[in-house]
């Protein structure tokens, strides 16, 4: 471990960049220290909370290349949108190749791009700068999955055999900015958005401890997509009132719905299955996260809806809407669910230690770009199946030229 902390200086300033700030009161061996978004008083707006915060003197920058280039900036969290993730990395792999900064490490938020042929262009790139990286996927860190899956594997798989059979769902009512409805720039519905999570939290949990992701071999995928509720006329027309005329889902439609079943064999060739689950047409509380790990004698459950405090408020209670009792809450009376630290319950905290612990002490973390590189494959891999209503092996040999219907404005429901 080296002497002194860590600088980290995000892109972007959004909803999820303003998530990991507040997670940091949990990071004991970096501070924030710059943010740049586009939107200078943004930037500004985000470097005032972590100071606020106390998590790091932060300020705000002017360009990727100015805050590459300050001395105090070691590592970067790239949390812009989906559509400009390969333009910032290209900016900053030019800066770095032009001799500016000290920079050590990346991690970037999921998913790692729109597609195949994006997102090897970010290992590509990630490469050809010579940092270490993370790729930044909380639900792997979350506690409840840490804790259990060490306890699952440590005493019910070594007693009685591994386990075979993960789910996961991330639902919610849908995403807070325009940009995630459309598919060109998003790269696809609610398949591109929150199963790149379910995925990959599923698959981390059917891996033994101490073995490489390559210890389970993904053999083939099938899925199914479906417009349930937000392109119904009259939700077509929230969805416009909400969102801006741009998303328009009477025209472009994108998925809210979708489920996968990605099929694995095990190191002697057993079947091990992943059941994944995701939704933007779920109205209940707010975010619900659920994931399951079952074995021969044993089986995990978890749901983040069901953790910590209950509210209730009565009918007299008409407060306005807020997001205070939980992340995209849909009410404000009768018994509701609190989740009192979402930062660290959703893994943000355990993933922002790790990935600043491995910097620190100069090493590749284990959750990296090539991890975001396959979850992006079988992602695609899980559109090809769904738009050709089969199961599909893994990788079939067109995944880098393939960019699914909803990414193209050409899916119509
Ligand atoms: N891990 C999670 O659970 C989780 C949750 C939410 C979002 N995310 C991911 O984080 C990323 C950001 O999402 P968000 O919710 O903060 O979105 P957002 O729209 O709330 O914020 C995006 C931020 O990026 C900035 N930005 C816009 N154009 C940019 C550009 N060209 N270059 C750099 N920055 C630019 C915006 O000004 C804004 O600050 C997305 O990739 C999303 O998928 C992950």
């Amino acid at each position: 471990m080296t002497s002194s902390r860590l600088g980290v200086g995000f892109i972007g300033s959004g909803f999820n960049a303003r998530f990991h700030i507040r997670s940091w009161i949990g990071v004991r061996e970096a501070d924030v220290r710059g943010v740049w978004s586009p939107n200078h008083t943004h930037a500004e707006e985000a470097a005032a909370l972590a100071r606020s915060l106390r998590v790091g003197d932060a300020r705000a920058f002017t360009s990727i290349e100015e805050m590459i280039a300050a001395p105090e900036i070691d590592c970067i969290w790239l949390c812009s949108p989906n559509h400009t993730r390969l333009d910032c990395m290209e900016q900053i792999t030019r800066a770095i190749e032009s001799g500016k900064g000290k920079l050590i490490g990346i991690a970037c938020e999921k998913p790692l791009a729109r597609n195949a042929a994006e997102a090897r262009r970010m290992v590509e790139l990630v490469e050809r700068s010579g940092l270490l990286h993370g790729y930044l996927e909380n639900q792997v860190f979350t506690p409840g999955v840490q804790r259990g899956r060490a306890l699952i594997w440590a005493r019910g798989a070594a007693l009685t055999g591994r386990p075979y059979l993960a789910r996961a769902a991330e639902e919610h009512s849908g995403p807070h900015m325009p940009w995630f409805w459309q598919g060109e720039l998003q790269g696809g519905g609610v398949l591109n958005d929150m199963m790149c999570h379910s995925v990959e939290v599923a698959r981390f949990m059917l891996t033994e401890p101490g073995k490489p992701r390559a210890s389970i071999r993904p053999v083939s995928v099938s899925a199914q997509i479906a417009s349930l509720k937000w392109s119904r006329p009259e939700y077509v027309e929230l969805l416009k009132e909400m969102m801006g005329p741009a998303v328009d889902y009477a025209d472009k439609p994108s998925e809210d719905f979708a489920r996968a079943t990605v099929n694995y064999e095990d190191e002697n060739g057993r079947p091990v299955i992943v059941e994944a689950t995701t939704s933007w047409s779920y109205v209940g509380a707010g975010l619900r996260l659920s994931m399951e790990l079952l074995g021969p004698e044993y089986s995990l459950s978890l749901n983040s809806l069901d953790s910590g405090p209950k509210l209730f408020f009565s009918r007299r209670v008409k407060g306005e809407a807020g997001e205070d009792l939980v992340e995209k809450q849909n009410a404000e009376q009768g018994l509701m669910p609190v989740v009192a630290s979402e930062a660290a319950e959703y893994g943000y905290e355990g993933e922002n230690r790790y990935f600043v612990e491995c910097f620190a002490d100069g090493k590749q973390p284990e959750e990296n770009f090539y991890d975001g590189l396959e979850v992006t494959q079988l992602l695609m891999t899980a559109y090809m199946s769904a738009e050709q209503k089969r199961e599909i092996e893994f990788k079939p040999s067109d995944l880098e030229l393939f960019v699914p219907a909803v990414a193209r404005g050409a899916w119509k429901g």
